[in-house]
């Protein structure tokens, strides 16, 4: 956030930035859904809803699984909520209770620690390597001193792009059911992937919590608009949190969202763009310097390793902001132990704005002399 202030800053003074720390899509929410919205500004009241969102787009998330992944859903276990945000409050409160330790990958999405910290519950981050795609592993939590109530897997995950591969999936949801662990899957980044297809946790079994989003692959982070599939035994407990909590998700991003799914061939197109702005990058990359790179499964980030240069990625970050005018999300972010030692670079943008935006770091890091 800091960053964006930055960058908002240096917009305001006039001068350059190349913006590679946004954590969303370049696009807006494609045509279909904005025509939608548009109707229903003239034809509804854009009203309360039902707590758990419309019929309508409880089932066109359900023909979604079907239609795109080939997983019967019932409509009734889908819960509609306001951004994936809203929904991890209602899987948490729902799943977990305060003094409850929840287990979840470090580097990771910093939301899922500070909200389950601020409903009591103890956050036990597992440090996650390049050995193994920086994802937790069955291996970590027999490890633990105890079985956790819950483990939270993202994949692909933000910050680093990794996914768990579908046998390893498989084993840590196994893992979980043996030991009475609520497995909280976070499939925000699914459908925005470059070789092997996500898969979701629900082609599995059904008593995992699986969180998801209009947000990326569907490009409408402002609309706040996601959606969970709850097991039927929390199915109540999610429908009174969400009742009491907003009331209901936003109407008037409902409506707009049904549409989504006629737009599959814009959003496709969305993730073919990201594919060649990945690709191009990796190219460009090691060249540079950077050559430790997570391998970048899906969603549209790179991490990479700058410890070549620093440990305080927060005032690097900083300086070539400052210096080179490229603005970067600083690992600590997501890693507050060993998150100094890297950088997040986003290729939702502009391809050839993406690749200015290394020659520019390449100047700029040749100036840099490594730590001894
Ligand atoms: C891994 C992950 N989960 C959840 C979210 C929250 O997204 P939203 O609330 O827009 O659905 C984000 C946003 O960047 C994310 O990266």
């Amino acid at each position: 956030m800091r960053v964006i202030d930055a960058v908002g800053a240096r917009r305001a003074a006039g001068l350059p930035v190349i913006d590679l720390s946004a954590g969303q899509p370049s696009t807006a929410a494609p045509v279909p859904v904005r025509a939608a919205a548009r109707g229903a500004l003239d034809t509804d009241k854009i009203g309360y809803t039902n707590a758990l969102g419309i019929p309508p787009l409880r089932e066109a998330i359900a023909r979604h699984y079907r239609d795109r992944l080939g997983i019967a859903i019932d409509p009734a276990n889908v819960a509609v909520t306001t951004g994936s945000s809203g929904g991890f409050l209602y899987a948490f409160l729902a799943a977990f209770d305060a003094g409850d330790t929840v287990v979840m990958a470090r580097p990771g999405y910093p939301a899922y620690r500070n909200m389950l910290s601020a409903l009591g519950c103890r956050v036990v981050e597992l440090p996650c390597g390049p050995e193994t795609r920086f994802q937790p592993t069955v291996a970590q939590l027999d490890a633990l001193d105890e079985p956790p109530a819950g483990l939270i897997v993202a994949s692909p995950a933000n910050p680093t792009g990794t996914m768990v591969p579908p046998d390893e999936l498989r084993a840590l949801l196994a893992w979980c059911t043996a030991h009475g662990t609520r497995f909280v899957s976070d499939e925000i980044y699914h459908g925005i992937t470059f070789g092997q297809p996500s898969t979701s946790a629900w082609s599995l079994g059904a008593d995992s919590i699986v969180v998801n989003s209009f947000s990326k692959y569907f490009s409408m982070t402002g609309w706040r608009i996601g959606w969970l599939l709850v097991p039927d035994e929390l199915m109540d407990a999610v429908d009174r949190l969400a009742g009491n909590f907003t009331i209901c998700p936003p109407a008037l991003s409902q409506l707009a969202a049904v549409a989504a799914s006629d737009a599959y061939d814009e959003l496709d197109a969305n993730v073919a763009r990201y594919a060649e702005n990945r690709a191009r990058l990796l190219a460009a990359l090691p060249g540079i310097g950077l050559d430790r790179l997570a391998p970048a499964d899906g969603a549209f980030y790179i991490y990479a390793d700058v410890s070549r240069w620093t440990s305080d990625s927060l005032t690097w970050a900083a300086r070539l902001l400052d210096e080179a005018g490229v603005a970067v999300a600083p690992g600590v972010d997501f890693d507050t132990v060993d998150g100094g030692k890297f950088i997040r670079m986003c290729f939702a943008g502009d391809g050839d704005e993406i690749e200015h935006g290394v020659e520019l770091i390449a100047e700029w890091l040749a100036r840099q002399p490594p730590l001894p």
